[in-house]
Formats: C-alpha cells, structure tokens, sequence
C-alpha cells in the first residue's frame, strides 16, 4: 500500500498538458484580441480626442453585445494600452473598471472609483455626490484625466435607477466651467434597460455605439489558438480540437458565439486530460468537457464573484438542500435552516430574515436562482427556491472556493 507520502508526491510530479492554466482563466488580460480590432479601433477614435486636447469634452462610449463578446476583456484592454500611449505622450490619464454587478449602488461605485484612483476620502459620512466632488477635485489637482468603465451597466440601471445614471451623465451639465476629466464606457448586454431612462439621458447614452457580435466558429478558432498557444505546451492540443470546440460555440453553427463557453471548455477539456494522465487532450475530452459546461453553468459560476459573502453562503444553502432533496424546489424555511448551521459551521453570524430574503431576491434577479411562491399543495405560504443549472455538485464546488477565498481575505 503506497504511503501518504507517496500519493501526494504521485501528484506533484504528475505531467499536466498545461503549461500555464491561467491564461485561459476569465480574468486573464490577454495580448491579443483577435476579432476585436474593429472595436478597438472605434474606441481609440472616440478617445483621441485626450491626447490632442484633453479636458474639451467628456467623452460616452456605449459597448453593447451579448454573453461572452468579449466587451469586458476589449475595455480593459483598451484601458491599458491607451493609458501607456497617453502617458508616454505626457498625459496623466488613468483608466478605471468597475463592475456594476458588485458595486450596485451610486455610492458602492464612487467607493471603488476612488479605491482604484487612491482618492483619499474620509470612509465616513460622505454622500456618494460629496465624494464625486472630492474624486473631482482629485483629479483637477493632479491635472489627472480618467476614463471610466462601468461594466453590467444594464443592472446598475435597473438597480440604482435613472436619478443616479442621470447624475453620472450630467457631471460637467453642473459645472460647466470645470476641465473635463471624466469619460465613461458604459458596458451593457442589450440596451432594453435604457428604455427605464428618461428620453434625454437615453439619448446621451446612444450617441456613440460600439456592437459586438457574437462570435461564429471561425473567429473563435482563432481566439483559442492564441490562447491556447499560451496555456498548453505544444502539441497538447491539436488544431482538430480546438475546430471542434470552436463550433460547438460558433453562433453559425447553432451556438451562442460566447467566447467564455468556448475557453471554459477547453480548460475543463485539459482538466480532464490531466486527471486521466493522458499527454493531449482528445475530442473526447472536449466532448465530455462540454457536456459539463452548460452555457447557463458558466453564467452563474461567471456570477459568483460579484456575490457578497453572506449571498453565496445563502446560495450554498439552497444548493445543499436542492441535491439532500432531490426535487426540483427547495422551501425558503429549509434553505434558511441550512443556512444559519453553515454560518454556525463557519463561525460567522447569521443575517436576519428579511436581509436573507433580500439575498434570494438579488440571486433571483442575477438569474442564478429561481424563486416563487408556493402555490396550492404547500401547507402555509411560502417561497420555493429552485435552480435550474447543473451539475448541482460542480455548482457547489465553485461556490465553496469562492467562500474559502473570500473568508482568506477578510474575517467576517
Ligand atoms: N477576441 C478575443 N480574444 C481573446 N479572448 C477573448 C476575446 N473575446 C473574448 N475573450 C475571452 O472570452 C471571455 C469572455 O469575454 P468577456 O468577459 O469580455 O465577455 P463579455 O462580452 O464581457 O460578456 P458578459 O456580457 O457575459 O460580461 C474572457 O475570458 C475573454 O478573455
Ligand atoms: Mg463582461
């Protein structure tokens, strides 16, 4: 019988068909962008502007496309290599993401804006339009420009509403005779939620489009070449593989054109490989990758960084009495229980009831779960809490990694 030692090293000195897993992670900026030149192009022309005459306008930029096009990665690009050029053009200019789906509020937004600008601002007692002016009065004395991207843009409508959109677009419409050192790229899957605004801001917002398309088969072939090319070691994964992922996803084929799906595909499919000791990922691997990673899948386990401790632990509740049950709903009494014994597992405090609602009102609203009132059938009212992606036990994994992580950073 091999020892405890033995096991563990068996592991360690296990070939693996990565060389560098985490560049096919979401939050890897890559190099390249291929597919995306036009959209890059546009922004550089929207954008210009700041290194010829910075402070004449402020500038907007919509980016509108669906799942996984590839907006996210190709503002954060952008940021970054335009940041460099204005730099070494002698413009202060810095570049800002803030994801929406996190900082849901006015003031979570202004919170993380001056976080990432290192605005020094009293953590107290200020309302998010004081630390505007306070971020605004930053930048002024710095002779400092920004461009900031407010990522799920759309949620951030529909949750902190038009009054807050229309201060944001209104900055310089107050002081007019401020230098404007502010530009946004707002970021949205589709633009229905504009309709929520008044037809003034509306029209702001719809000045200066960018589309992204989803993507057909031959374009994310080429996505996963290049990353591929960074992740794998050479020959690990053949050209055939990567065709096979790239039209399982290509929206010609039938799928959704969502780059994500594509990527997390192939990192399962590698995954795989390696736990079978196999030195190249196969077409099988990619077919059994892929029958894992349901695009609705990818989409919540997408979510769940966005998630505040207490709402993933929520989740993990519902997720844990959804596969003890074996049903398709679990009660909203049986998800709190389950929820207050984690907490108690974990140390931490359980929230009150109607916090714990909240939650399972947002995770509803994310799409993550489902939730409804119970109808006939059920003694008493109640709400059922249901989810519809699976495999549920992968879904607990993830969950129970973000926890892990979030509880390494912070004690409560
Ligand atoms: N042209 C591209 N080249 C390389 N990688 C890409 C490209 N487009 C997208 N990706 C990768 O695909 C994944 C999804 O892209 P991204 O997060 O930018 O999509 P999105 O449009 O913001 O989607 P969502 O609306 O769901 O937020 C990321 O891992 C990103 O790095
Ligand atoms: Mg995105």
């Amino acid at each position: 019988m091999p020892s405890a030692r033995d096991v563990i090293e068996s592991v360690l000195g296990k070939p693996s068909v990565f060389k560098s897993k985490e560049k096919l992670f979401p939050e890897y900026l890559p190099p390249y962008l291929p597919h995306r030149e036009e959209q890059l192009r546009a922004l550089a022309e929207y954008f210009r502007f700041l290194l010829v005459e910075p402070g004449t306008i402020s500038q907007r930029v919509l980016l509108v496309g669906g799942i996984g096009t590839g907006k996210t990665v190709t503002a954060r690009r952008f940021g970054s290599d335009f940041k460099y050029l204005a730099r070494q053009r002698g413009i202060n200019l810095e570049y800002v993401h803030v994801n929406c789906h996190r900082d849901r509020s006015l003031y979570l937004v202004m919170q993380e804006i001056s976080r990432q600008l290192r605005v020094p601002v009293p953590h107290r007692g200020l309302s998010a339009q004081e630390m505007y002016s306070v971020i605004l009065k930053h930048l002024e004395e710095r002779d400092q420009y920004v461009i900031i991207a407010l990522d799920e843009f759309d949620y951030f409508i529909s949750v902190a509403g038009s009054d807050a959109v229309y201060f944001l677009v209104r900055t310089y419409d107050e002081h007019p005779e401020l230098t404007k050192r502010v530009n946004f790229i707002f970021i949205a899957r589709d633009m229905s939620n504009l309709g929520l605004l008044d037809a003034a801001t509306e029209s702001y917002l719809m000045r200066n489009i960018i589309y992204f398309k989803p993507y057909t088969s031959r374009e994310l072939y080429d996505i996963l070449k290049h990353r591929a090319e960074e992740a794998f070691y050479e020959g690990a994964v053949s050209d055939d593989v990567l065709s096979y992922v790239a039209e399982i996803v290509g929206v010609d084929r039938g799928g959704t054109g969502n780059a994500r799906l594509a990527l997390e595909i192939l990192l399962l499919a590698g995954e795989i490989a390696d736990r079978e000791g196999a030195q190249r990922v196969t077409i099988e691997h990619v077919r059994r990758a892929h029958s894992h990673a349901t695009p609705s899948l990818v989409h919540t386990i997408d979510s769940l960084p966005y998630l505040q401790l207490h709402e993933l632990l929520v989740l993990l509740a519902a997720v844990r009495v959804l596969r003890m049950k074996g049903e398709p709903y679990a009660r909203m009494g049986e998800v709190e229980r389950e929820y207050q014994q984690i907490c108690e597992e974990l140390g931490l405090r359980p929230r009150k009831h109607t916090q714990v609602y909240e939650y399972v009102m947002n995770l509803k609203r994310l799409g993550i779960i489902d939730a409804k009132p119970s109808g006939k059938g059920y003694r008493g009212r109640s709400t059922l809490i249901g989810i519809s992606v699976g495999p549920l036990d992968m879904l607990e994994r993830k969950i129970m990694e973000l926890v892990e992580a979030v509880r390494g950073e912070q004690p409560e």
